[in-house]
């Protein structure tokens, strides 16, 4: 079996097919979208038996401060037969490389649990799945008076002006165990979705929520970050964002959209339910120190 670090388009297409069959539900980044967040951080790998790709691998900085983040996946077909072990040490070695002391990933089923636990991984946190179908959306009560809705084409500046005061404080309140480190870039490759709705005052953004569309499968999205900022929180401006885009989905073909959310997010959690989600998959963040030694 050897490693190889995908660099052509061909390459990336075929980490996109080991992603895509091991974690069906999920949508996965197009070349395009994978392309854009290249970095001097990130690794991307592909693991290859005979001439058959049978692994992918992704090792970077972690969104968590202070930490690596890796994932390493194996065809289904090609499973206990060493590879996710030879994709796991050389992404965290990567990880050991940027000078990192902690690396972390994500684990969605109890085989890959057992996986990490053998490699002496332990579960910090979690998130939960929860799925909207799509059905015959009615309009959302109008938001509160001066607040203003409009989508990210009509005012394409915004998100990037909108980092310092709305991103660095929403991305601050996050649940997570450990607090979020996200760069002005990544804000601004990886955070948007299309369609994103901001809610503005004064030309401000105090709020947003959207989609993810899935380009291999346009009947589903993934919900695209939904946040208020503290002033503005508790006057139905996060509901009334999430209904517009369930409206969008509605009128564009989506059935179904799913999202998200570390399970101490209580409000947003609830907020979901009460919008008509019910949950789905549990997600376990584990995390054990660097080097890799076993
Ligand atoms: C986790 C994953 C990468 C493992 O790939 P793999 O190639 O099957 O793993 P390996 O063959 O290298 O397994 C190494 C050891 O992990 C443990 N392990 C792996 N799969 C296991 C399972 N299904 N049940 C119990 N232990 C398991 C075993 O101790 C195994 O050693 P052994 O086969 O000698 O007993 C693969 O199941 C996968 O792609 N899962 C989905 C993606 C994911 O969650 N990745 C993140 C993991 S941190």
């Amino acid at each position: 079996m050897e490693l190889s670090v995908c660099t052509t388009d061909a390459d990336y297409g075929a980490w996109r097919a080991i992603r895509i069959a091991v974690v069906p539900g999920e949508r996965c980044d197009t070349v395009a979208e994978l392309r854009a967040q290249e970095s001097s951080s990130r690794l991307l790998l592909l693991a290859v038996m005979d001439g058959t790709v049978v692994g992918s691998g992704l090792a970077d900085r972690s969104e968590l401060a202070g930490g690596g983040f890796v994932d390493p996946q194996v065809h289904p077909e090609f499973r206990r037969r060493g590879v996710g072990s030879v994709l796991l040490r050389a992404l965290a070695e990567h990880c050991t490389g940027l000078g990192l002391p902690v690396v972390r990933a994500h684990v969605d089923d109890e085989e890959s649990l057992a996986f990490a636990a053998h490699f002496g991984f332990v579960e910090m946190d979690r998130e939960i799945e929860q799925v909207r179908v799509v059905g015959d959306e009615r309009p959302p009560a109008a938001p509160p008076a001066g607040v203003q809705v409009v989508t990210l084409s009509e005012r394409p500046e915004r998100w990037a002006a909108c980092f310092e005061r709305f991103g660095r404080e929403v991305l601050a309140d996050f649940a997570a165990y450990t607090p979020l480190e996200i760069s002005a870039e990544q804000w601004n490759t990886s955070w948007p979705g299309d369609p994103m709705f901001l809610a503005l005052h004064e030309g401000e953004v105090i709020g947003c929520a959207g989609l993810f569309r899935d380009t291999d499968r346009p009947e589903r999205a993934e919900n695209a970050l939904t946040a208020v900022s503290r002033e503005w929180r508790g006057r139905g401006i996060a509901s009334h964002l999430k209904r517009r885009t369930l409206q969008w989905a509605a009128a564009n073909g989506v059935g179904e959209v799913y999202t998200w959310t570390q399970a101490g997010n209580a409000p947003m959690l609830r907020l979901n339910e009460h919008l008509g989600y019910v949950t789905g998959h549990t997600s376990i963040t584990v995390s054990r120190a660097l080097p890799l030694v076993t």
